[in-house]
């Protein structure tokens, strides 16, 4: 398929910085939706989109056409969306409910399962061309559900995903023990969109606490009071209010984590109060009482991000899901998130700070795309062969367990993300 061997790979990411063609090389992309989206946990969907029997939402898994379903007994599936018969895509939309998945061309239908449940004239075939398991919708080889998240991966010998997220698993429990009956959903869709330039690009961004004093200076300058940011501010970004504003995104650490994790601290540290924010503590009290509330509250983070594509939007209440669809082509969604057992006006704000933040005529992620298209139209000049990232290097603190903490807006996540890409590359 290739000219590249592991040799090709070994010098393209080093400590301080990574060569251009990790990004804009179409053949290395080629190779890369096997050595790494072939061999990891991929995360596909939440469950909450096929709540009931006959449920499925139809998305990617490394480009190929695949489809989460739920089953009458309550399991919920990864199939790859393919007709066993003579291969036609079965599911066409995005979500829909139905008994069985019947495809278009001849008429075979399935089961939520994947098992074949009928073919027209079926007596014309050989019995047992229809019993082999390829006749069906085939599973994908692992599917992992933790806490509501459904991963999946190509790979039968992948590690169990528990272990693949490690220290990262925190992030999806921190945004679920937020949800009173320990349970979020994904309830409000999402917003869909895509840049022109590599899904590494958002995946560095959501390590990148150093960018936002300049991208988003609109925003969180001295001069920016674009929108109120949380219950009980008065007219604007408060926290950048002063004329320190850049020295303040300067001191947020960045945690780089085994495996490509990583998180950002968050900007806003105090625990929120006023208003429904009060009634919502309560109710958290009431079920876990006072130390464990103060826990659940606490700001820690502003994200936590899940190599390869997923990334927890603590400080958003919400999940961003990254998709590679070609070198210079990525799909980005946002899907805010409910609390279920809170009181509801947390989650319908939640959706209309999300379309402030996070959509693609947002205050904020607006600035970011335009920053990764710029990016990528850079990486194609010969200028350099470089993208640096040595901000904050040598600096690390090793807080065990395979983290380390970069203080003062290090680029030690991105670092942890490129080495385990190089890794994964060079096996
Ligand atoms: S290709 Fe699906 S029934 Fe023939
Ligand atoms: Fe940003």
């Amino acid at each position: 398929m290739s000219a590249y061997n592991n040799e090709h790979f070994r010098n393209l990411v080093q400590p301080d910085r990574v060569h251009r063609s990790v990004y804009v090389d179409p053949q290395i992309f080629e190779i890369e939706m096997q050595k790494v989206f072939g061999r990891i946990w991929v995360f596909i969907g939440h469950d909450s989109l096929v709540p009931n029997a006959g449920d499925y939402y139809c998305t990617t898994l490394a480009r190929q056409a695949v489809v989460m379903s739920r089953d009458e007994k309550g399991r919920v599936h990864v199939l790859f969306n393919r007709c066993g018969h003579r291969g036609a895509k079965v599911l066409p939309g995005v979500r829909g409910n139905a008994k069985v998945f019947v495809c278009m061309y001849h008429g075979w239908a399935f089961r939520p399962n994947g098992e074949l449940a009928g073919v027209p004239m079926r007596g014309d075939f050989p019995k047992e061309v229809l019993a082999e398991p390829i006749a069906g919708m085939v599973p994908v080889a692992r599917v992992e559900n933790y806490r509501g998240f459904v991963f999946a991966c190509l790979d039968p010998n992948v590690m169990p995903l528990k272990e693949f997220l490690g220290e990262g698993i925190r992030g999806i429990d921190e945004l679920v023990d937020r949800a009173p009956d320990g349970e979020i959903e994904f309830w409000a869709g999402c917003h869909r969109y895509t840049f022109r330039g590599n899904w590494k690009m958002q995946m560095d961004n959501m390590a990148d606490t150093y960018h936002p004093a300049a991208t988003h200076a609109s925003t969180v300058g001295p001069d920016g009071r674009q929108f109120q940011r949380r219950a009980g501010e008065k007219g604007g970004s408060a926290p950048f209010y002063a004329p320190n504003g850049e020295a303040l995104v300067a001191q947020l650490g960045v945690r780089g984590m085994r495996n490509g994790h990583s998180s950002e601290q968050s900007m806003f540290d105090k625990e929120q109060s006023g208003g429904v924010i009060d009634e919502y503590r309560a109710i958290l009290v009431n079920r876990f009482g006072e130390e464990r509330t103060a826990d659940i509250m606490k700001n820690r983070r502003h994200s936590m991000t899940l190599f390869p594509t997923l990334d927890i939007l603590m400080a958003q209440t919400s999940v961003r899901v990254v998709r590679p669809l070609a070198v210079d082509l990525t799909e980005v969604e946002i899907w805010p998130v409910r609390l279920k057992g809170a009181p509801e006006v947390i989650s319908t704000d939640l959706v209309k700070f999300v379309n402030i933040t996070h959509s693609a005529s947002s205050f904020i992620q607006s600035d970011d795309l335009e920053a990764f298209e710029r990016c990528h139209e850079g990486l194609l000049t010969q200028g350099s062969d470089w993208v640096l990232l040595a901000r904050g290097m040598n600096t690390e603190i090793d807080e065990g367990n395979g983290v380390f903490l970069g203080p003062r807006s290090s680029e030690i996540g991105m670092r942890s993300k490129h080495a385990m890409w190089h890794k994964l590359m060079c096996a």
